[in-house]
């Protein structure tokens, strides 16, 4: 048992969360519901230590199952709500539809505590990070309100071409079915879900497994501000809700952020392929390279954040660093000597690091992955690496990892540290080649010319590199994607409204009458698509 963390008795006062008023509620059609079937407890990842030692996952509240006939209720008023592009959210102007979101983000501000403390209860995360993730989410809804004017104001200009007049403007797609992941509940959901909403799409959000009470106190605010059906919101288990949305073939757009094995299930569901359009955050297994010129110490503390911030649990996230074996020494006495340094505790205490893992049976799947690259000559080189207690995993730094371990190819997403030690760039350029993903890779070194040509070897393999800093998604308005197994689309605050909308014109010639026509049109604002409501 690890003596790094220990769970307490109760919760305390700061961590409380009156859930009643949110249990069992779901959005359809307009109206907040409350589920009278079967239940899903959600239970956190913090236990509860009971006098003889014993620990439980304390249960915060519960959240509806839903059977699938609600599930295509859901699905129904969303189409609704579309109206074959002619309802009153997908025909309002895009003035309109700005004042909506901006009224969503005011409302969103007022729930801010209780979704930060379920965010820190339902999936453990730290309160700094909890509250960033809150602060980020509506910092994004507010600069995509800026960018929809700004895309609104670029295309409002009539283009002249060979004796016609187009105006081309980017309209809504349709029905969006939005499916975020448990580390980024709130975040990474409404990354998809507001971009698609503020194009004039309607949406069915179901809501993931694991970080999901946290998104019945924003429930009222879509209440409020978007018209009944466009925005409706769902929980159960995924075959019995999601089966039989996709199934119906009546959802235009798949916006999924989780793994390709469930993308690629949900994909071939759909009868009609050809009509969906799937914008997909899923796998990564980004590696750092510590090059023999690399600032060593500070590469260690970068790589030791960008492995186990959230416990790993990022897409994001280091999961294999490659060290050059000159200074792999060096790197590893550092890289421990970090990691040690990061301090556990529950997810409200002041200064905590390391935490609790939501996902059942993770300590067990993390411990088969050290296990295994043990048996093959690897060594837990850190204190107490790979300790459990309860749902608490003390993170493990693995060293030397080698290509036959599951490690090196396997994305860990938890607090493993797996180290190869390499000779040549051959090496690295061997990883990328073969590996499933290709989101991002980080280089760590001082010399131009080898950075540079480790940049040119995997650039075309992954689509971010970072020098001398942890890979991340941010800033939010840089492109966000993948390769391979890793993404489809691209996300980031204007990426996004394109990748949930589709060029559409209007296509006039420029004889005098036709000019006349166009003119009246748009002076006397009589379309809502021929117009502009952002000129400066
Ligand atoms: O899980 C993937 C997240 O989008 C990572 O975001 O790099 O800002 O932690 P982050």
């Amino acid at each position: 048992m690890s003596t790094a963390l220990r769970f307490p008795a109760a919760l305390p006062p700061e961590a409380h969360v009156d859930t009643a008023k949110y249990s069992m509620r779901y959005l359809l059609g307009g109206e907040i519901l409350r589920w009278s079937g079967p239940s899903i407890d959600v239970e956190s990842p913090v236990c509860l230590a009971g006098p003889d030692g014993t620990l439980r996952r304390v249960v915060i509240g519960q959240m509806p199952a839903l059977d699938s006939r609600e599930a295509l209720r859901a699905l129904e008023a969303a189409e609704r709500a579309w109206d074959s592009g002619r309802g009153p959210w997908p025909t309002m102007r895009v003035a309109r539809r700005i004042g909506a979101m901006e009224r969503f983000a005011e409302a969103m501000t007022k729930v801010r505590e209780d979704v930060v403390r379920l965010l820190m209860l339902e999936i453990g995360k730290t309160r700094k990070d909890s509250e960033t993730e809150f602060d980020r989410t509506v910092q994004y809804v507010r600069d995509t309100v800026e960018a929809v004017k700004e895309l609104d104001r670029s295309s409002s200009r009539f283009a002249m071409e060979e004796g016609f007049i187009g105006q081309i403007r980017r309209s809504p797609l349709g029905v969006v079915l939005c499916m975020g992941p448990f580390n980024y509940p709130l975040n990474e959901t409404y990354t998809t879900l507001i971009p698609a909403l503020i194009m004039g799409n309607v949406v069915v959000s179901k809501l993931p497994k694991y970080g999901c009470l946290l998104h019945l106190p924003l429930l009222e605010a879509m209440k409020e501000c978007f018209p009944p059906g466009t925005v409706n919101v769902i929980h159960g288990d995924g075959a019995t809700t999601v089966g039989p949305i996709m199934e119906s073939g009546k959802v235009d757009v798949l916006a999924f952020i989780g793994t390709s094995r469930v993308a690629n299930i949900l994909k071939k569901q759909h009868p009609r392929p050809n009509r969906l359009r799937s914008i997909t955050g899923l796998e990564a297994k980004n590696p750092a390279v510590v090059l023999p010129c690399a600032d060593v110490a500070a590469a260690a503390k970068e790589c030791a954040s960008g492995a186990l911030s959230f416990n790993g649990q990022r897409c994001t996230a280091l999961k294999l660093i490659f060290v050059h074996e000159s200074v792999a020494p060096a790197f590893m006495e550092a890289l421990v000597k970090e990691v040690d340094a990061l301090p556990p505790g529950m997810p409200w205490e002041p200064g905590t690091k390391l935490t609790p893992l939501p996902e059942q049976n993770k300590a067990a799947s993390l411990a088969a992955l050290v296990e295994d690259a043990v048996k093959r000559g690897a060594r837990v080189m850190n204190r107490g690496g790979g300790e459990t207690n309860g749902t608490y995993y003390h993170p493990a730094v693995v060293y030397p990892v080698t290509a036959e371990m599951m490690l090196y190819g396997t994305e860990q997403f938890g607090p493993i540290v797996p180290v190869v030690a390499y000779k040549s760039e051959d090496e690295i350029d061997a990883f990328m080649r073969t590996s499933a993903y290709g989101q991002q890779v980080a280089l760590f070194g001082t010399d131009p010319g080898r950075i540079s040509r480790l940049i040119d070897a995997l650039v075309n393999q992954v689509c971010r590199i970072n020098v001398n800093t942890q890979c991340r998604r941010g800033p939010d308005t840089f492109p966000f994607t993948g390769r391979k197994d890793s993404a489809e689309g691209t996300l980031s605050v204007s990426d996004a409204l394109r990748a949930f909308s589709i060029r559409t014109m209007v296509s006039i010639a420029s004889t005098d009458r036709d000019k006349r026509i166009l003119t009246d049109i748009v002076t006397g604002r009589m379309s809502s698509f021929l117009a502009t409501d952002f000129l400066f």
